[in-house]
C-alpha cells in the first residue's frame, strides 16, 4: 500500500493500530465463509473521530474501505482485497448506562451482542436479537447486515430494536440519525437505509437501541418428527396453541449427529426421526395456564406424529436443547469447507420447498453432503453442503455451483428471497437478480451514487454499482 498513506494512516490511529503482516491481513479480510480475501492493511480506531479521520484520508488517497467488526458473517460481506484497507470497529467497544425509563442503551458499534445482552440484564431488560454467534457478532455488524436469529417470530429482526444511529460518510462527515426519538414521521428514513446496507453506504460507529424484558418464564420442546408433513403439522398446532411462540426451529436428524460426534453434545431423545423442531415459548405466571400448555402438549404426543419428545422448563435443560441446534454451525465449520443458503420462501410453503430441494439433491448427484436446519418458523431454511469427501476446494465449489444453478430457479418458483438474513455480501450478488426487480435495482444504483459517488465503500459487495468516477 501507498507508504505515506499508511504513515498518515499510523498518525490518526497510532502506529500499533495499523496491521501490515499477512496474517494479519489475511485475518481482517475474510469472514466465517473462509471467502478468499486478503486486505491491504487494517486500521482499528478507537473513536468515531478516528473513523472519521481514516474516511476522509481513504477518499483522498482514493483507497477502497471494507468495514467490519466480528467478522461472523456468512455472505462474504467484509471480503477485501490487497488494495482494500480492513477499518475494523471492535475497538469502539465503549456500553453507556441503560436507560430504564426509554428503554434504550446507547453502544458503540465494536461493542459483542453477547456483552450487550449481559449488560442489559442486570438492568432486567434485554435487546432481543439473539444469534448463535452471539459471543463474537459486534453490534456494528448486526445491524450492517440486519441480523435475525432465532427468535424473528417474536420480535422480527435487528431493524427494529434501533432508535438513533451514528454514521461516518464516507468524505469524514459524521452524521447522527433520529436522535433516539420513538416517533419522527420526517420523511425519509436514512437509519433504516442504512440497516442490511452491509457497509456500502456509510459506517455505522454508534446506535442506541431499544430494549425490552426478558420473558419471565420460558419453556422449550424438543420433539423428534418423523417427515415435514408432520413438522408442518406440529407448526400448524404450535401457531393455534394458547401461548406465545419465541422459535420455531428445525434441523435434519443428520445435522444432530454431527453435533453430537463433532461437539460431543448428547441429546436425550432415544427415538429419533428425520428432522427435530426446537420450540421456545412464553409462560405466563397463571396456573390455568400452565394447564392448558400441558393439555395441549399431551394432544400433540398423542397425535402419532411425534417421535419422542422433551420439554425443559429448567435453564440448564433449556441450554442443552438449544445447544443442539446452536452448535451445527460450529460442528459444520470444524469439519472442512462449507457453501451456505440462507433461503427465505413463504411460510406455508415451506415444507413443500424443503422436500423439492432435497428432491433436487438427490437428482442432482453432487459429491458433497447435505445439513438442512433454519429458521422453520420464519420459512426460512439454511442448506449447508459440507466438503466431506475431500474434494480440492475448486472441485468442490464447482459442484456446489450445479446445485446452485437449479436451486435458485426452484426458489423463484416459490416466490422465495436468495438471502433470509445473511445478506448478498460477495456470495449472492449474482443472484440478488431473483429477488429484486431492475427497478429496485436501478433505485440501488442511485443511492449508492449519493452516498458514495467514488464507489470507495466495501466495492463489489450486493451487486457491481457502477461509479461516476
Ligand atoms: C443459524 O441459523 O444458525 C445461523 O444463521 C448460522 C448459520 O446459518 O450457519
Ligand atoms: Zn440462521
Amino acid at each position: 500500500m501507498n507508504p505515506e498513506f499508511l504513515e498518515k494512516l499510523r498518525a490518526i490511529v497510532g502506529p500499533s493500530h495499523v496491521l501490515i503482516s499477512e496474517e494479519e491481513r489475511l485475518q481482517y479480510g475474510r469472514d466465517w465463509t473462509r471467502t478468499p480475501g486478503i486486505s491491504g492493511a487494517v486500521a482499528l480506531p478507537k473513536s468515531t473521530q478516528e473513523v472519521s479521520a481514516v474516511l476522509k484520508l481513504c477518499s483522498d488517497f482514493k483507497i477502497p474501505v471494507i468495514p467490519s467488526g466480528g467478522r461472523t458473517g456468512l455472505a462474504g460481506a467484509i471480503t477485501a482485497t490487497d488494495r482494500d484497507l480492513a477499518l475494523n470497529l471492535s475497538r469502539l467497544n465503549r456500553i453507556d448506562p441503560v436507560d430504564t425509563l426509554g428503554r434504550t442503551v446507547r453502544v458503540q458499534a465494536g461493542v459483542t451482542t453477547q456483552a450487550l445482552h449481559e449488560h442489559c440484564e442486570k438492568e432486567g431488560l434485554t435487546w432481543p436479537i439473539d444469534l448463535a454467534a452471539k459471543g463474537t457478532s459486534e453490534i456494528g455488524g448486526n445491524l450492517s447486515t440486519n441480523a435475525g436469529g432465532v427468535r424473528v417470530i417474536r420480535y422480527g429482526m435487528a431493524r427494529r430494536w434501533v432508535s438513533a444511529i451514528q454514521a461516518v460518510l464516507v468524505s469524514g462527515e459524521v452524521i447522527e440519525l433520529n436522535q433516539g426519538l420513538e416517533k419522527n414521521n420526517t420523511g425519509y428514513d436514512l437509519l433504516q437505509l442504512l440497516i442490511g446496507s452491509e457497509g456500502t453506504l456509510a459506517v455505522i460507529t454508534e446506535a442506541t437501541l431499544k430494549l425490552c424484558p426478558p420473558p419471565i418464564h420460558s419453556r422449550v420442546f424438543l420433539f423428534s418428527i418423523r417427515d415435514y408433513e408432520s413438522l408442518n403439522y406440529v407448526y400448524e398446532k404450535v401457531r393455534s396453541a394458547p401461548f406465545t411462540l419465541t422459535s420455531f426451529e428445525f434441523f435434519s436428524d443428520k445435522c444432530l449427529k454431527q453435533v453430537e460426534s463433532k461437539l460431543g453434545r448428547k441429546c436425550k431423545l432415544e427415538k429419533r426421526g428425520a428432522l427435530l423442531a426446537l420450540i421456545d415459548v412464553e409462560v405466563g405466571p397463571y396456573s390455568q395456564e400452565k394447564d392448558k400448555m400441558d393439555q395441549w402438549l399431551s394432544d400433540l404426543l398423542d397425535s402419532g406424529r411425534i417421535e419422542d419428545g422433551l420439554a425443559a422448563d429448567s435453564s440448564s435443560d433449556q441450554t442443552e436443547a438449544w445447544g443442539l441446534r446452536e452448535g451445527i454451525t460450529e460442528s459444520l465449520q470444524v469439519s472442512g469447507l462449507v457453501r451456505k443458503y440462507d433461503l427465505c420462501v413463504p411460510v406455508k410453503l415451506c415444507a413443500d420447498f424443503l422436500k423439492e430441494a432435497e428432491a433436487l439433491y438427490s437428482k442432482i448427484q453432487i459429491q458433497s453432503e447435505l445439513f438442512v436446519f433454519g429458521h422453520y418458523g420464519d420459512g426460512s431454511p439454511h442448506l449447508n453442503f459440507l466438503n466431506s469427501k475431500g474434494l480440492s476446494p475448486e472441485e468442490f465449489h464447482s459442484e456446489i455451483n450445479r446445485f446452485e444453478k437449479a436451486l435458485y430457479p426452484l426458489l423463484k418458483t416459490f416466490h422465495g428471497s436468495v438471502s433470509a438474513e445473511h445478506g448478498v455480501g460477495v456470495l449472492k450478488k449474482n443472484w440478488v437478480v431473483y429477488s429484486r426487480t431492475p427497478a429496485e435495482l436501478s433505485l440501488y444504483q442511485a443511492i449508492k451514487r449519493a452516498f458514495d459517488p467514488n464507489g470507495l465503500l466495501n466495492p463489489g459487495k450486493i451487486i457491481d454499482f457502477s461509479i461516476s468516477s
